[in-house]
């Protein structure tokens, strides 16, 4: 299905990273995936040390990972969507290899008002924390299209998904406060890019609410096991899988498709429920 296609991937943290089912979904329907984590790159000012060995494990945590499930031959890249040079330096490294993608997934967020699985509320956010999650979890998929598309990376029939969940516009089993707003900002830059893309070069964007998921780093930081329970017995169908997500993901960067704008549900019909 994805013969001669190629996808970025973002937001892979390690084996357990949503963006890791979806990578080898892609693989596994014949397509090539190129995958970025976080990482020190030479636009980082002043890091301390402490954040520098972070910095460095959590690239080495994303290589490792992505080498052991999707092979050693797979490209993997430094990008740090909160500073626009290391976006434009991952642009030129694609260009210099003359790689140009079909889509790519973004499945990142960041959100420091959550700790040790404690939101702050909102009336405690400071501009700057809402700044860091607008910036990092929404902002981010408009300046890496954005990037790509004026790079001329962007292949006309390239398609881009998001990852988000229900909290963007409900209060949910967990009140996760700051980060919502940045999701529904997420959702809604993916309706306007969806329209603004769709004309100017034939790319459709989309985005995917999921079920809560504490496999990953950043599910395992926020969530507790009764708020996943809970929704897994809300939801008729119980709580989608990460294979459930990549299933979906894959059918909306399929080539030649026609769906744009939308914002879909996989969570076993969680949404549905009063
Ligand atoms: N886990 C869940 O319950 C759940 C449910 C629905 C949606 N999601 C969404 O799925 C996506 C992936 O989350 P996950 O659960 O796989 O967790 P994860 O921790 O594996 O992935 C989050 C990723 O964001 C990346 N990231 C953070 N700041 C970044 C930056 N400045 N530049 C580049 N990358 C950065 C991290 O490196 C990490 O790879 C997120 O958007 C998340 O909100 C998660």
């Amino acid at each position: 299905m994805l013969t001669g296609k190629t996808y970025l991937i973002t937001g892979i943290a390690d084996e357990h990273s949503l963006a890791m089912y979806v990578a080898k979904k892609i693989k596994e329907n014949g397509g090539q995936v190129i995958c970025t984590g976080l990482g020190v790159s030479q636009f980082h000012d002043s890091l301390s040390d402490k954040a520098k060995s972070f910095l460095d494990q959590t690239f080495k945590d994303f290589q490792d990972s992505v080498h052991q499930e999707l092979g050693t031959d797979t490209m993997t890249e430094i990008l740090d969507v909160s500073l626009e040079a290391s976006i434009q330096e991952f642009c030129n490294k694609i260009k210099s290899k003359n790689i140009k993608i079909d889509g790519f997934l973004h499945a990142i967020a960041m959100d420091k008002t959550i700790r040790n699985k404690v939101v702050k509320p909102l009336l405690d956010v400071t501009f700057k924390e809402f700044c860091d999650a607008m910036e990092v979890s929404a902002y981010s998929l408009i300046s890496l299209t954005s990037h790509l598309f004026k790079n001329n990376l962007l292949n006309a029939d390239a398609s881009i998904c998001s990852l988000s969940y229900i909290a963007a516009s409900k209060v949910t089993f967990h009140p996760y406060r700051n980060i919502s707003i940045a999701k529904a900002a997420l959702e809604r830059i993916t309706v306007e890019l969806a329209d603004e893309m769709g004309r100017k070069n034939g790319t459709r964007v989309n985005c995917i609410r999921f079920s809560p998921y504490m496999g990953s780093k950043a599910g395992n930081a926020t969530l507790n096991e009764k708020d996943v329970e809970f929704a897994h017995r809300k939801s008729p169908l119980g709580n989608a899988l990460p294979e459930d997500l990549a299933f979906e993901v894959l059918n909306l960067l399929r080539p030649k498709g026609r769906t744009t704008g939308e914002i879909r549900h996989v969570d076993g019909g969680y949404n549905i429920m009063g």
